[in-house]
């Protein structure tokens, strides 16, 4: 894994030129903004989206904006002509992954791409959570296309948990089955953040395999914070992971959805979730954003 030394103020990132995949998406969006924020000219940032009519936004920035589909090779090429730094923010869709961020990767070959940045999960290639193989199959093919590479290997975002504020306050329970499992959750920008630190700077310095991740906290910590930030009592109710299924189920979830769900739960159970690495601190160059913070922000 690569080491850091702690940042107080991050740097001014060099001259290149970034493209950000995936950014009319929540992570991808706010990378071109750390991106921007960092001192990167915006006719240096490129954002590539699946579907340029969605990146009006994208485009008054002054940023370019390039049509970029996983899954349509012809598009990746001239997408990533003339790039130096690429982030690889991973696909949303279980199943097509590997064969999309292959896609992505050999196009990045074949344009000569310099750096490439992927977004991937925590602990992949020892936890037995259900999307790591298609993460680690896609950390293999990175690391045999001879690419410079980082690969981001990021925790769950706090937004799994504050996404559902309004839900966990009207029933005023998190039901769920992750027993005391702890959750070194972080917000979605401090990851665009660090993945903008590992696009950046000395390039030698920050390839290699980062696990990232906030402070960790159990279900229960998480309602006890929820109580604290709202005033209103929320609890956690732990379930069997076959009552939990059950109870996704009768919920109205499909049968897969249920199984899949349930999966990641026992994973958290089993504390495949949870990290010590220092390293989000570390490229972040201050504190992750605090538990506390993020549920404010998401009352707001
Ligand atoms: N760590 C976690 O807790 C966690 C949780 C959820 C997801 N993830 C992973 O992290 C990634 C980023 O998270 P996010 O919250 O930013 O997800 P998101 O908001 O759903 O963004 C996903 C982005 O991928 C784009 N995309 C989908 N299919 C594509 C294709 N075929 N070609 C090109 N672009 C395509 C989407 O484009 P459109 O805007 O056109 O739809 C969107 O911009 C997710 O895709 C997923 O792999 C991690």
């Amino acid at each position: 894994m690569g080491t850091l030394p702690t940042m107080t103020e991050p740097p001014v990132l060099p001259t290149a030129t970034y493209a950000i995949t995936g950014a009319t998406g929540h992570l991808g969006r706010l990378a071109v903004d750390a991106l921007l924020r960092r001192g990167v000219p915006a006719r240096n940032v490129i954002a590539l989206v699946r579907d340029p009519d969605k990146a009006g936004d994208l485009a008054e920035l002054g940023v370019g904006v390039r049509g970029a589909d996983y899954d349509r090779p012809d598009t990746l090429g001239p997408a990533l002509e003339g790039i130096e730094r690429l982030l690889l923010v991973s696909s949303p869709t279980p199943g097509r992954r590997v064969e999309q961020h292959t896609n992505v990767i050999r196009a990045a070959d074949a344009a000569d791409v310099g750096h490439v940045v992927y977004t991937s999960i925590l602990h992949a290639d020892e936890t037995e959570n259900v999307l790591a193989p298609e993460h680690v199959a896609t950390e293999d093919v990175l690391q045999g296309s001879g690419l410079p590479f980082a690969v981001a290997r990021n925790g769950w975002y706090v937004e799994n948990y504050t996404g559902r504020l309004d839900e966990y306050l009207a029933r005023g329970e998190i039901v769920g089955a992750a027993g005391d499992g702890r959750v070194s959750a972080a917000t979605r920008a401090d990851y665009a953040e660090a993945a903008v630190s590992l696009l950046s700077g000395d390039i030698t310095d920050q390839q290699g395999y980062w696990e990232l991740g906030g402070p960790a906290f159990t279900m229960g910590d998480l309602a006890a914070a929820i109580t604290d930030v709202t005033g209103t009592e929320v609890t956690y109710r732990d379930l069997s992971p076959g009552d939990y299924t059950d109870a996704l189920r009768a919920a109205g979830m499909d049968e897969d959805t249920a199984g899949f769900v349930a999966a990641l739960e026992a994973s958290t159970a089993r504390g495949e979730l949870e990290t010590d690495s220092p390293a989000l601190e570390n490229l972040l160059g201050r504190a992750p954003t605090p538990l506390v913070d993020a549920i404010r922000a998401a009352r707001l």
